[in-house]
């Protein structure tokens, strides 16, 4: 049995066709500004495994309909920025599209999580040329985004990574520690675009 039923192949063409979208809105972003709009772009869908353990985890049942429509990240894109500002752009290009309704916004960069996790993160419904789960024609699917800086895609991702280590002697120290990396990281990031600032307005 499949958690997205039928629609794993539609799942798979609407983040090939999104992230190939992004990827030419960069390309021309570079043409005029000469300057890149984000660093790199990764995509994934939700691997069978990890979809069917958050259903069983929010005590949803484990059907397709649970995977598409009680869960809304089966389609996940992350969109690594350069600096802070163009994570900003790249919002309102994106809340530009057409065929893109923006479903929730939470900004993670001016209100970190308490551990110091920052993160821009929108879900978003795109419409599609066929049918949805619900029948709907043109049907429409849920699109989880996160956008980042370089600085806290790495703290993120050593977080992530440090977090599925169960023998941890002293967690509170830990994540005092890690919280503090996490602000000292988000102040260089200021800093970098401050800089930045600078050199634009030498030329
Ligand atoms: P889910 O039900 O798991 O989707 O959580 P949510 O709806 O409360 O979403 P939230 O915006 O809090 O986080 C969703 C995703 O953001 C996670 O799957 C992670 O990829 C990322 N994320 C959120 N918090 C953290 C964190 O503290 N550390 C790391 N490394 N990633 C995080
Ligand atoms: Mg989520």
């Amino acid at each position: 049995m499949n958690i997205y039923g039928e629609y794993e192949p539609t799942l798979h063409q609407i983040l090939d066709e999104f992230t190939k979208r992004l990827l030419d809105l960069n390309k021309k972003y570079q043409t005029t500004h000469h300057e890149s709009l984000f660093e790199h772009l990764n995509g994934r869908i939700k691997t069978q495994k990890s979809m069917i353990e958050k259903c069983q985890r929010k005590n949803l049942p484990v059907t397709p309909y649970s995977a598409l429509r009680q869960n809304r990240d089966s389609i996940g894109v992350r969109i690594v920025c350069n600096f802070i500002d163009d994570i900003y752009t790249c919002i309102d290009l994106i809340e530009n599209m057409s065929d893109i309704d923006i479903i929730t916004k939470k900004d993670y960069i001016t209100n970190a999580k308490p551990n110091g996790y920052r993160s821009y993160h929108m879900i978003i419904s795109k419409t599609i040329d066929s049918q949805d789960i619900d029948g709907n024609f043109p049907g429409h699917f849920y699109i989880e985004i996160q956008l980042r800086t370089i600085a806290m895609d790495t703290w993120a991702s050593l977080e992530h990574k440090m977090k599925y280590k169960h023998d941890i002697k002293n967690p509170k120290m830990i994540s005092k520690e890690l919280k503090r990396v996490a602000d000292e990281l988000a102040s260089c990031d200021v800093s970098m675009q401050t800089i930045r600032q600078l050199i634009r307005e030498e030329n």
